[in-house]
């Protein structure tokens, strides 16, 4: 595969995300990781700061680019070369939202659009961003689940700082 795309909300990264990109980034030539600008949800961090994280998070690997937008990501992927799109799957709960998104997403071309699947592995099964977010804002220790300069930018906005 000469480039995938790995898009999500990403707010934030985490250390399930991170394990995704490092296992897809060797199975093709270049892959894409896509911030998705959701107008509906008041997010977190906002989509720079969120590629900001993800740039340091994969600093360690050299065909990784990280880019955002707003929109289908079918038109994404039909605009900028890319061969296919990658998620992860965490437990069979994922599965039917997966399976819907991706035979929507392969309808809007002629061509088709393929999504490849990588199982999460199990130690990062039940990590979610929004969990993640949940836990850290009452107090509770996120250390280990999300990258060590996301949980630096977390601490950062919880105290007012402007995090990122
Ligand atoms: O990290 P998430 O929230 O699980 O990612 C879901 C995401 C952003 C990949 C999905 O909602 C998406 O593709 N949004 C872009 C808009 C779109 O194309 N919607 C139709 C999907 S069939």
């Amino acid at each position: 595969m000469k480039k995938a795309l790995f898009a999500g909300s990403f707010d934030p990264i985490t250390c399930g995300h991170l394990d995704l990109i490092n296992r897809a980034s060797a199975l093709c030539d270049t892959i894409v990781v896509g911030v998705v600008e959701n107008k509906s949800k008041v997010p977190y961090f906002t989509v720079q700061e969120r590629m900001d994280m993800i740039r340091e998070a994969t600093a360690h690997l050299n065909n990784v680019e990280v880019d955002s937008f707003s929109g289908l990501l079918a038109d994404y992927v039909n605009s900028n070369g890319i061969q296919a799109v990658v998620r992860g799957l965490r437990a069979t709960t994922d599965f039917e939202y997966e399976i819907q998104m991706a035979q929507m997403n392969d309808r809007l071309y002629d061509d088709g659009i393929e999504t490849i699947f990588l199982m999460t592995t199990p130690e990062h099964s039940f990590i979610s961003s929004s969990m993640i977010k949940e836990v850290f804002l009452l107090g509770g220790t996120v250390e280990g689940l999300v990258p060590d300069n996301v949980l630096k930018y977390m601490k950062e906005k919880r105290e007012g700082k402007g995090g990122k």
